[in-house]
């Protein structure tokens, strides 16, 4: 199928994170790409589970059975945040962010990117009741093999690698022809260089600075790692 005969998703993307720190967020809502399709093309929404959880005092997370260290996320907590922000459960993509994903790729993002809703939970301590992933999920991912301390980067990572498929977020043509795109066969992109052309006499390659384009896109097509 060509590129022009594929669906276009449907836009708004909304894009819901339940999260302990919605705040953590700011920073990233204000850098580009995500800036630039706020509003418009992506529909950001944080919720903190301690808005929801039915608990006294804002408790969300509780002993783990069996004993050990740490905390483990509640399934009420998930469950009655879920309830109350979708009025019921859920009728699109709900992601946990955990170790025990699947692991986060280009075209795991590229399949994100197509959805109309995504919803990701966040996790922290030692993270979910595995009941949260069971039953209130449809999948997880891992953004790679290591552990991280919350679920709130991977959100981040996944929040920024998706805001950048989304039209308008970059630079007409910018995200075709990048590492791991298709025009580049999914490979790796090719060394870039700017001024100054020679610096404590490591040179850029010549052809790049030719001024032949046909040589230049050969040199690029020879360098793609
Ligand atoms: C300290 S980790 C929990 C680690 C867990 N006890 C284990 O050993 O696999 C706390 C939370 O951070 C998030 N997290 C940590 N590493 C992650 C990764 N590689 N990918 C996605 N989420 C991760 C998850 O939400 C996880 O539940």
């Amino acid at each position: 199928m060509s590129l022009a005969a594929l669906p276009t998703p449907p836009r708004p993307l909304q894009l819901d994170v339940f999260t302990f720190v919605p705040h953590a967020y700011a920073w990233l809502t204000e850098q580009r790409p995500v800036a630039n399709v706020l509003g418009s093309e992506l529909d950001l929404r944080l919720f903190s589970y301690r808005d929801y959880t039915p608990l006294r005092a804002g408790q969300v997370d509780d002993e783990p059975y069996g004993g050990g260290p740490g905390m483990v996320l509640r399934v009420d907590v998930v469950a009655a945040a879920l309830d109350a922000v979708y009025e019921g459960s859920p009728q699109h993509r709900v992601v946990a962010l955990t170790p025990q994903g699947r692991q986060l790729t280009q075209r795991v993002l590229e399949e994100l990117a197509e959805e109309a809703r995504i919803t990701l939970l966040t996790a922290r301590f030692e993270g979910f009741d595995e009941r949260i992933v069971e039953h209130l999920c449809t999948d997880s991912i891992s953004v790679g093999p290591y552990v991280l301390s919350n679920g709130d980067l991977p959100a981040m990572v996944i929040l920024d690698a998706v805001a950048r498929r989304v039209p308008g977020a970059l630079a007409e043509g910018s995200a075709e022809l990048e590492s791991f795109s298709e025009l580049l066969g999914g490979a790796l992109e090719y060394p870039h260089y700017t001024r100054p052309a020679e610096y404590r006499g490591w040179r850029v390659p010549e052809v790049l600075l030719s001024g032949d384009h046909g040589k230049v896109e050969e040199w690029r097509r020879e360098h793609v790692r």
